[in-house]
């Protein structure tokens, strides 16, 4: 049996990933600051470490301690629009929590790494699908610290032999049970349940993009396939393959406005959206191709939209009570 340390692992999809790598029989370590994670998301039995992944004492100790075989890294600040603003956090957390945690993982000798990229290092796609051969073009400060992380796990591949695969994660929704669900405001879904749990109108950004109903188009994901993703990741890590960065998505892409009406359709009655202007930096559409993925790791996503949603929902209730 190989042990995994799960950075964020207290984190909306860290505390699915635990989950699933303990229901595969490996081993499972959390290492997560709570700034964002909640204590209660880990099982009970799961060690935690109570550290940033800043702290390369602590890191190296907690990978000798638990000795630990690879680490799935999903810690870091996630939000590109705030990124524009405090672009020195993104780089400090995101990036100098990289270099410290593969120096913690040189200096304690442990080959294997999951690293949670994103669908932001393409920035605006030349067209769709998206394949993992596509230009990295990141459009903010949070899409350039998930490039950095993925070189510095290449480079740690050529010099020392280290077997990493990045995810590059596209619109995460969903939960696997209903208290895993997302907390935070940044991603569609709760930001319509947030509006609506406010008496609001859930906003619609652009209704003319060249899209076939002018909003905008996305690749939405359920946490629980995408924590599947960690697993086969990790089970390839453990062969040692060298270096691959995959896609997880469905491949298909879905629009804001038909993400509305699946709304409207689980809590059975009309969300009524707003729409308002555009966002900047907001590209009119962003699918996977999931090919790749498919093949090498032999994974694919198996719930769709409604499961999303209608899981969100039901989480986010539970939260309200
Ligand atoms: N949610 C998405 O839609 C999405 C999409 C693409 C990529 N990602 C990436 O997935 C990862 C997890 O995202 P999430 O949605 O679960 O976010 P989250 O904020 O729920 O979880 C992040 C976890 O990391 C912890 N953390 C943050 N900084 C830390 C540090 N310095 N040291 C130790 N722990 C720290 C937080 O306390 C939290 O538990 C992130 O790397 C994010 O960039 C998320």
């Amino acid at each position: 049996m190989t042990t995994w340390l799960v950075t964020g692992g207290a984190g909306y999809i860290g505390s699915h990933v635990v989950r699933v790598l303990q229901a595969s029989g490996r081993g499972v370590v959390v290492l997560d600051d709570f700034s964002a994670g909640i204590e209660s998301k880990v099982p009970d039995g799961v060690p935690i470490v109570r550290a940033s992944v800043l702290d390369r004492v602590a890191v190296e100790q907690a990978l000798r301690d638990h000795q630990i075989d690879g680490v799935i890294h999903l810690a870091a600040k996630k939000a590109a629009g705030e990124s524009v603003d405090i672009p020195l956090e993104y780089y400090r957390e995101n990036v100098v929590g990289m270099l410290t945690l593969l120096e913690a993982m040189q200096a304690a000798d442990v080959k294997a790494l999951v690293y949670s990229s994103s669908a932001a290092v393409y920035g605006t796609p030349m067209s769709n699908p998206i394949s993992e051969d596509f230009p990295m073009q990141p459009e903010s400060p949070y899409g350039e610290t998930k490039v950095a992380g993925e070189w510095m796990a290449r480079d740690c591949g050529v010099a020392n032999g280290l077997s990493w695969i990045a995810l590059r994660y596209f619109n995460v929704a969903g939960a696997a049970s209903d208290d895993l669900g997302d907390p935070s405001v940044n991603n569609l879904v709760p930001m319509v349940f947030r509006a609506l749990s406010n008496g609001e109108r859930p906003q619609v950004f652009g209704d003319d993009y060249p899209t076939p109903d002018g909003s905008c188009i996305r690749d939405y994901i359920h946490v629980a396939d995408l924590a599947e993703a960690h697993v086969a990741a990790a089970a390839r890590c453990e062969t040692g393959v060298r270096a691959e960065a995959f896609n997880v998505g469905r491949g298909e892409g879905t629009s804001v406005l038909e993400v509305m009406n699946m709304v409207s359709e689980v809590i059975g009655t009309d969300v009524n959206a707003e729409i308002v202007g555009r966002r900047a930096g907001d590209p009119p559409a962003s699918y996977a191709a999931t090919a790749a993925i498919e093949s090498e790791l032999g994974w694919q996503a198996s719930r769709d939209l409604r499961a999303m949603v209608s899981s969100a929902w039901s989480a986010w209730q539970s939260n309200e009570r």
